[in-house]
C-alpha cells in the first residue's frame, strides 16, 4: 500500500483574519464543507493506502486528531514537530518512519493547503506515479501555469521515460523564481508548476537527502530515534530536531536531484494561499462576486465577501476582498491580497 504523508506546517498568514497561527488555514472549511486537512486525508484513504503519516506542529495536535477522527480516520500516525524546520526535515521524518517497516515503501507527500477541484483525475495518475517511484525516481505532478506567479516551483519537461507513457524526466526545476524569470518561463509555454505533491520510495528519498543535505538526516534520524510516544502522538526529540537545517524539499532535493520526474496532470489544483486565490476558485454570481455567509451585495463586481457571523453588506465596490470575523475585519483590494502577510507581521510586532 501507498503511505500518505500529510504536511501541515504553514501558518497561512495571508488568510488572516480567519487563519491564525494557533488555528491555521488548513483546519478551516475554506473551499468545501470539510477542512483542507480533512479533504487531503480523505483523498488518500481506503483500499491501496495505509494509515496516513501526518507531520505537524505540536501546538496543533488536538485539532489534527479531532479533525481526522471526524472524517473516520481513526488510526493516523501523528508526528509532532517541536518547531518548524520546513518541508525537507518533515519529509525526512516520514521517510525514516516508513523505512522502519519497509525501506521500499512508496510515500505520497501532500501539502495540507491545496484544493483539488477534479479529484476524480487523481487515481490513474497516482498509479503511474507509484510505478515510476518504484523504479527509483521522485515524482511530482505538473500543473499548467495560468500566470507568472513567483511563489511556486517551475518545472521544465524533458524526455519521456521509456516504458512510462506520460511521465517525463525533469530538465530543470526552478523554485520561486524572481518576477523576470517567472515571466519568461510562463511565456515560453514550456514550464509546468510544481504541485507540491511528491511520490517516491523511502529508500530513494533518504539516499538523495544523504547526498545533498546530510545534516538534515543526521539531526532527523536522531530526533526520530529518540522520539517519545505520548498517547496517540509521536513526539520528535526537540534538541535533535532543532539541529536540522531549515530548508524546503524544493531547494534541498527537487532542484538538485537527477531523479526528478514530472507527470503533467489536470487535478483542478489550487494553492489556497490568499483570499484572491479563494475568490478565483469559488463559485461566483453573474457579476463575479463570491459570497460566503450572511452577505448582501449591491452594484458590486468581482469581489470576495465572507462573514463568519455579522451581516455584511457592500455597495458599489469592485475587486475587493472583505472578510469579517468575530474579532477582526479585513478590507483589501484583490491586487493586494499578498499584503495581508505584512499586516500580520505588523500585528505580531505590535504584540
Ligand atoms: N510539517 C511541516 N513542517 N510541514 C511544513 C513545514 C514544516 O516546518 N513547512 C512547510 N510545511 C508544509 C506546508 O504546510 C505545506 O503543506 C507544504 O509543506 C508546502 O510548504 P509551503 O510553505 O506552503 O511551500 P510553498 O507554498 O512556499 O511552496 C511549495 O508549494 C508550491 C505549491 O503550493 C513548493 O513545493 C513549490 O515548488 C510549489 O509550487
Ligand atoms: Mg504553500
Amino acid at each position: 500500500p501507498v503511505v500518505p504523508v500529510i504536511l501541515s506546517g504553514g501558518s497561512g498568514s495571508r488568510l488572516w483574519p480567519v487563519s491564525r497561527s494557533s488555528y491555521p488555514k488548513q483546519f478551516w472549511p475554506l473551499v468545501s464543507r470539510l477542512t483542507m486537512v480533512q479533504e487531503t486525508a480523505l483523498r488518500s484513504h481506503g483500499p491501496g493506502f495505509s494509515a496516513p503519516v501526518v507531520v505537524c506542529n505540536n501546538e496543533h495536535r488536538f485539532i489534527m486528531a479531532e479533525q481526522l477522527r471526524e472524517v473516520g480516520i481513526t488510526a493516523p500516525r501523528i508526528v509532532l514537530e517541536p518547531m518548524g524546520r520546513n518541508s525537507a526535515p518533515a519529509i525526512a521524518v516520514a521517510a525514516l518512519l516508513a523505512a522502519e517497516t519497509d525501506p521500499d515503501a512508496v510515500l505520497w507527500v501532500m501539502a495540507a493547503d491545496a484544493a483539488l477541484l477534479k479529484p476524480e483525475n487523481v487515481p490513474p495518475v497516482l498509479d503511474l506515479a507509484v510505478r515510476v517511484a518504484r523504479s527509483g525516481r521522485i515524482v511530482t505532478f505538473g500543473m499548467v501555469p495560468t500566470k507568472a506567479e513567483t511563489g511556486y516551483g517551475y518545472i521544465e519537461k524533458g524526455a519521456e521515460l521509456p516504458g512510462y507513457d506520460g511521465a517525463y524526466a525533469v530538465a530543470k526545476f526552478v523554485e520561486k523564481p524572481d518576477a523576470v524569470r517567472a515571466a519568461s518561463m510562463f511565456e515560453s509555454g514550456r514550464f509546468l508548476w510544481n504541485s507540491g505533491m511528491f511520490v517516491f520510495t523511502a529508500r530513494t528519498m533518504l539516499q538523495e537527502m544523504e547526498k545533498f543535505e546530510p545534516e538534515i538526516l543526521t539531526a532527523v534520524r536522531e530526533a526520530v530515534k529518540a522520539r517519545q510516544t505520548d498517547f496517540d502522538f509521536e513526539r520528535l526529540d526537540a534538541a535533535a530536531f532543532a539541529r536540522s537545517p531549515d530548508i524546503s524539499i524544493d531547494y534541498a532535493v527537487a532542484e538538485r536531484t537527477d531523479l526528478m520526474t514530472v507527470i503533467p496532470a489536470d487535478f483542478g489544483w489550487f494553492d489556497v494561499g490568499s483570499w484572491d486565490a479563494l475568490w478565483e476558485l469559488s463559485p461566483k454570481d453573474g457579476q463575479g462576486n463570491a459570497t460566503i455567509g450572511d452577505v448582501i451585495v449591491n452594484n458590486s463586481t468581482n469581489s470576495y465577501i465572507r462573514t463568519d457571523g455579522v451581516l455584511t453588506a457592500v455597495a458599489g465596490v469592485h475587486d475587493l476582498l472583505v472578510v469579517v470575523n468575530e474579532d477582526a475585519v479585513l478590507v483589501a483590494h484583490r491586487d493586494h491580497a499578498q499584503d495581508v502577510k505584512a499586516i500580520v507581521t505588523e500585528l505580531k510586532q505590535a504584540g
